[in-house]
Order: C-alpha cells, then sequence, then structure tokens
C-alpha cells in the first residue's frame, strides 16, 4: 500500500475545496464536468476543515501529493500566511481562492474578480466603461471583487456599508484605482441612476435580509447578487420587486471562477457556457 510520501506517480491528480462549512459546496460538479468536458484527468474532493486546522490540513494535502485546492468561505484571508508566493491580485484582494502546490511551493491566486468580470461583460453583455455602480457591504467578497471591477473604468463606484468605517477604509484603500466613494448602507447617494447594483453582503447567508436601499433602483438597474441558490435570494427577489431591469444571482461567477482555477491548474481552458446549462441554473 503506498505510504503519504511515496504515492504511485501514475495516480490520478488530486484537487479539492477547503471550507467551514462546505456541504454545500458545487465546486466537486463543476469540476468534474470540466473534467470531462477537457479529457483531464483528476479527482476533486470536499474537504470541511474548521478554522483552527487550515494549516495543517493544506500541508497534508500538499504532504500527500495534491496539486491544487480552492479556499472557501471563512478561510480566504487566513489561507494567504500560508502561501510561498502570491499573484498581484490576490495580494490586492487580500484574499486567496486558488492554490497551486508546485516544486513544494504553495502559489495563491484569487479568481474570484475576474471570474465576475467574465460573467458580467461575457456572458450578461454588461458594458462596464462608464457605468455607475453601487457595491453594498464592505467585507471580504468587496474586496475581491473592487480592484477589478475598477479596472474595467467605471465612471463610479459606491461602497454602501452598514458601518460605515470599513466602507471607507476600502474605498481609501482603492482610491489611486478610480472613482471609489463610501456611503452609508441606508443613505446611497442617487444623483444618477445606478447601472448595476451588486450585492456583496453576507446577509443572505445567514437568513437576514437587510433593509436594501430601494431608491438605489431604476428601470434600466441591473442587479447582480454574488450569492445564488435553487430559489431566488432574498436580495433577487427584493431587486425584482423593486422594478430592476434584470435580477441574477451568481453561478455565472461560481462557473467562472471555477473555470480560472481550473486553467491555472491544468493549463486548458474549459468552456463554461455548457457547464452552466448542465447545471440546469442559467438564469
Ligand atoms: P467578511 O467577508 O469580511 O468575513 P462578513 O462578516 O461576512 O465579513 O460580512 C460581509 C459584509 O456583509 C459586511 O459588509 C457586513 O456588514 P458590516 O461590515 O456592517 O458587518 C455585511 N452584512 C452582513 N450581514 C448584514 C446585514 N444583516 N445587514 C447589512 N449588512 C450585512
Amino acid at each position: 500500500m503506498a505510504n503519504e510520501t511515496t504515492r504511485d506517480s501514475t495516480a490520478t491528480d488530486r484537487y479539492g475545496v477547503m471550507g467551514y462549512p462546505v456541504s454545500h459546496s458545487r465546486s466537486p460538479l463543476i469540476h468534474k464536468l470540466f473534467a470531462l468536458q477537457t479529457g483531464q484527468k483528476l479527482q476533486y474532493e470536499l474537504l470541511q476543515v474548521a478554522p483552527e486546522k487550515l494549516e495543517a490540513a493544506v500541508r497534508q494535502f500538499q504532504r500527500t501529493g495534491g496539486k491544487g485546492l480552492n479556499i472557501t468561505v471563512p478561510h480566504k484571508g487566513e489561507v494567504t500566511r500560508l502561501v510561498d508566493q502570491m499573484s498581484e491580485r490576490a495580494a490586492t484582494a487580500g484574499a486567496v481562492n486558488t492554490l497551486a502546490f508546485q516544486d513544494g511551493k504553495i502559489i495563491g491566486d484569487n479568481t474570484d474578480g475576474i471570474g465576475l468580470l467574465r460573467d458580467l461583460a461575457v456572458n450578461l453583455g454588461l458594458v462596464l466603461e462608464g457605468a455607475n455602480i453601487l457595491i453594498l457591504g464592505a467585507g471580504g467578497a468587496t474586496r475581491g471583487i473592487i480592484g477589478p471591477l475598477l479596472e474595467m473604468q467605471p465612471s463610479s463606484v459606491c461602497i454602501a456599508n452598514r458601518s460605515l468605517g470599513k466602507a471607507k477604509a476600502l474605498a481609501d484603500k482603492f482610491s489611486r484605482s478610480g472613482p471609489v466613494s463610501a456611503s452609508r448602507f441606508r443613505v446611497v447617494p442617487v444623483s444618477e441612476p445606478y447601472d448595476l447594483v451588486i450585492n456583496a453582503t453576507s446577509a443572505g447567508l445567514r437568513g437576514e435580509s437587510p433593509p436594501y436601499p430601494a431608491a438605489a433602483i431604476s428601470a434600466t438597474t441591473f442587479c447582480y447578487d454574488l450569492s445564488y441558490g435553487l430559489k431566488p435570494t432574498p436580495f433577487s427577489k427584493w431587486a425584482r420587486e423593486n422594478g430592476a431591469a434584470r435580477s441574477v444571482m451568481g453561478w455565472g461567477m461560481l462557473v467562472e471562477q471555477a473555470a480560472e482555477s481550473f486553467t491555472i491548474w491544468r493549463g486548458v481552458r474549459p468552456d463554461t457556457a455548457p457547464v452552466l446549462r448542465q447545471m440546469s441554473i442559467a438564469a
């Protein structure tokens, strides 16, 4: 029997997703579909790891020949301490969602921002250049997407948060990258209608439905919830009820960020459209 250090070199390459909790994750299904589509031989595991066990679990996965990991809530910030080399976009976000184990090193990257951009710009056909964008929430999810969004040269990005201090800190951090401002959650400035409102709060995940700012929605506003579910999320329902032009959940971002991770690991880019369709979730 192979022990930890003498694995058969022809064994199937191992990947997985680490989170807590993680049982709801669709990543194993998505990567299985990518592997089938591209003819890549790999296995992908669900790894439920409590915060205090994160380092031991990552190192064990590496030691036993694992090739790469996706890292999800709540570990994306903490795992940055374990990486030997980090991409610029992960450093900017202060968060890592993809690890690659190469030549004894741990390489960290963050594919969330590019995943969102691909979904918005390619799958959904939104033009972000010149757009007025409102982001609700100022936690880890916002940190991951704000840099890539500003690179698309929007007219304005307002970060609105329940606690103003966190929104201000993020706006200050990114002020050199573009026109970004901060606001309180309930009283967002509406001098011009928003083209895009993104829900990046974790409220829905906790079953909470905060008083989202209805004044931000007009008949031309596109609403996007980074959260997703088989049923409409509270934010996507709220957006529809308040007259948004369109209200979309983050399934596309989930598949796109996974495709980017897959490309980093395997050097092959899967076609995301059939995977989105196969999951029967294309909105
Ligand atoms: P992190 O992503 O940094 O771990 P989090 O606690 O998951 O943070 O929260 C992410 C975001 O969702 C935060 O902006 C948080 O607002 P606060 O900074 O004011 O805590 C927001 N959030 C979570 N629950 C919320 C709720 N019920 N109403 C409004 N905002 C909420």
